[in-house]
């Protein structure tokens, strides 16, 4: 009984310890800055809400000619608009942003039978799965679980992977028949979730198994990745190692990168189990490490731009670009998925402290946008696809999710 109380104390102590560790870095963001941040984000997203009346519309990104481009519920990105707006609902508490929130959920609910590409984790768990933190609502259960239903249609056994998109030709023009990117690993979150409401371990099961096989594919010996893997699904070997965002098949896409670090992380979360936060750290120690990651901790579209070795298979226009545009939504994806490994792992200081360098940076007015202009977008500077030459420097609406969601983090952590 003695011994049972010693260890308890011994474990609060030791508990206690690791938290204060973790509260003593001098590294933070001002409550001025945060406060600066947000009163951008309600002026941004009062005038986008304005102008965005059509609910089958989502805002993604900024037209030439300055407006917002929006694109339709079968895009990706549906989900981070509503889901920001959550997130403006935490900071602010203020019932306009939650019922905006509401809204924009609630229009994309059709998507839950959305098996046309891996997506729909992005699209279903960034907005239902914010919207259930403040509404126990039983449709949204159900709607986040049809979902899951939906995405695991697309697991191969033989691949051991979800499939992300259906048959596409690589730059060089190999065909994927079963392409997987690494992207992939941010729709897991939403199966885990349904495997932990549902009681039904079949979810979390394809899940870990995706996590395990894209571990052993798309890690590269430095712990950089390959942004596209290729099976054959009779065999489940890899055919093809490739980009289709990235520089070049070699080189390192800044934000495939940014999507491991966070999507590791999310299955260590959920599994406890270690070679996953092991290589959450070593992904981001490539990335924290990387010789050519600017001093303000933005990173460049591709960790290899601009440097010798590097030769893309797409036709590449350097001359279109005067400067190598940089990824502010790879920044805003590595920080928020550092505060959230930094929390796992007692000598994670470093990662810390690198998150909130980088959230400083976002912050500043170098990235942050000064209200009216931008497209009512909170960031900007980040870069959709070069090698398609769409989305080059401009606003993207998931770059304002996962900042809102760090700063989010960053808030839970210190308090
Ligand atoms: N998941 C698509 C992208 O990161 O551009």
């Amino acid at each position: 009984m003695h011994l049972k109380k010693l260890q308890i104390i011994i474990s609060v102590l030791v508990i206690s310890g690791f938290l204060l560790a973790g509260c003593s870095h001098s590294s933070k963001i001002s409550q001025k800055s945060i406060n600066r941040v947000i009163d951008v984000a309600e002026k941004q997203y009062t005038k986008m809400l304005e102008v965005s009346t059509d609910l089958a519309k989502y805002p993604r990104t900024s037209n030439a000619d300055g407006s917002v481009k929006y694109v339709s519920i079968r895009d990706w990105t549906g989900g981070f608009w509503p889901g920001s707006l959550w997130y403006l609902y935490d900071f602010t508490k203020k019932d306009a942003w939650e019922k905006a929130a509401v809204k924009w959920t609630e229009s994309l609910e059709s998507n839950q039978y959305n098996t046309t590409h891996h997506d729909i984790g992005f699209m279903m768990y960034c907005s239902y799965g914010n919207a259930i933190r403040h509404i126990k609502s039983e449709k949204y259960k159900e709607i986040l679980i049809q979902s899951a239903k939906s995405l695991i249609k697309r697991y191969d056994e033989r691949a051991g992977s979800i499939k992300s998109w259906n048959t596409k030709k690589s730059w060089d023009n190999n065909t994927w028949y079963f392409p997987v990117i690494i992207d992939n690993m941010m729709n897991l979150e939403l199966l885990f979730y349904a495997s932990k409401i549902t009681g039904n371990p079949i979810y979390k099961n394809i899940a870990i198994k995706h996590a395990e096989t894209t571990m052993k594919n798309h890690l590269r010996s430095d712990y950089s990745s390959y942004h596209v893997v290729d099976y054959d699904t009779a065999t489940g070997k890899v055919l093809h190692r490739q980009t289709n965002q990235g520089l070049s098949d070699n080189s390192q896409w800044a934000r495939g990168q940014a999507w491991g670090i966070y999507g590791f992380t999310v299955v260590y979360r959920e599994t406890g189990d270690n070679r996953y936060l092991n290589t959450a750290q070593k992904m981001a120690d490539f990335y924290i490490n990387h010789p050519n990651l600017p001093k303000d901790k933005i990173p460049y579209w591709d960790f290899n731009a601009g440097q010798p070795g590097y030769k893309p298979d797409w036709a590449y226009d350097a001359s279109k670009f005067s400067y190598v545009p940089r990824d502010a939504s790879a920044a805003a994806v590595t920080a928020s998925g550092l505060l959230e490994m930094y929390k796992y792992l007692p000598n994670g200081k470093k990662y810390y402290d690198f998150a909130i360098e980088t959230l400083n940076s976002l912050s500043s007015p170098a990235y942050l946008a000064t209200p009216g202009t931008n497209s009512f977008f909170i960031l900007k500077h980040s870069t959709g696809s070069i090698p398609h030459g769409t989305e080059v420097d401009v606003p993207l609406v998931y770059a304002d999710y996962y900042f809102l969601e760090a700063l989010a983090r960053y808030k839970k952590l210190i308090n």
